[in-house]
């Protein structure tokens, strides 16, 4: 906390987040791009947002991502009585970052449960609607994802998540051309905080969080800024864990 007072850290949470209207900014120290020891402080800082919002019985929607497997990674508590699922599935991620593969690794940690979305990559609406008419486990599960107590999420840059999960070079240019900056759960935002590309799955979706008590999105690293800045203008989110890096990149741009 000391670290936190002397570099300005806690003065340029409140800014921040009377700027981004958010309920609460979170800054870690440091640069998480840079530095791994950082990055698994984000991953630490987060999970300890998640503890103080998490109560029994509850269920927690998480993405996938690199970030958020360190959050996965740092969960240092149990809590029996929660459920896990992936707030969206099928994005074509690999495995270690799948949403899939964070929710059981979480829920291994809190001692809890998981609900897993079994949907395949980049298939069309109406295949997915095909397939949820078919299953009636996914349905179930799809259920369960709408009925989130928590949302925990990671944001990317756009053109670098469409081109990870391999979207064609069409999309990546459609994606381009519309000014997308941003990503979270699949969807792709411009500034100041328009959703202008969605890929298809099924879970939650960025336009569709109001239902859902807390959303934790959890990104550092200057080059996140402006991915930042898009998906907190789309509205729906409650608190930020962030870096100085990225904090201060923000700053610069509001
Ligand atoms: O949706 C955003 C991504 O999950 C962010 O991925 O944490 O590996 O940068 P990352």
């Amino acid at each position: 906390e000391y670290i936190r007072l002397l570099r300005g850290l806690v003065g340029l949470e409140t800014e921040l987040a009377e700027r981004l209207s958010l309920r609460k900014v979170i800054i870690i120290p440091g640069d998480s791009e840079a530095d791994s020891a950082v990055r698994r402080e984000l991953g630490r800082a987060t999970a300890g947002v998640l503890s103080q919002y998490l109560g029994d019985n509850m269920i927690v929607a998480v993405s996938g991502g690199s970030t958020m497997a360190k959050v996965a990674e740092a969960v240092n508590f149990t809590l029996p009585s929660t459920t896990i699922v992936p707030a969206r599935g099928g994005l074509g991620e690999v495995v270690e970052y799948q949403a899939n593969t964070i929710a059981a690794v979480m829920a291994g940690k809190l001692g809890g449960r998981y609900r897993l979305l079994h949907i395949p990559d980049g298939v069309s609406e109406e295949t997915l609607e095909a397939i949820l008419t078919g299953d009636g486990n996914l349905r179930t599960v799809a259920e369960v994802i709408k009925q989130a107590n928590i949302l925990v999420h990671g944001i990317g840059e756009a053109v670098e998540m469409a081109g990870r999960r391999g979207l064609s070079a069409a999309a990546i240019a459609e994606i381009e051309r519309r000014g997308a900056v941003g990503e979270a759960l699949g969807q792709y935002c411009a500034l100041p905080g328009e959703i202008v590309y969605v890929t298809s799955s099924i879970g939650l979706r960025l336009d569709d969080l109001a239902g859902i008590g807390t959303v934790i999105a959890v990104a550092g690293g200057s080059a996140k800024a402006k991915a930042i800045l898009a998906v907190a203008g789309t509205g729906g989110q409650d608190v930020l864990v962030t870096d100085e890096a990225a904090a201060k990149a923000i700053q610069l741009l509001i």
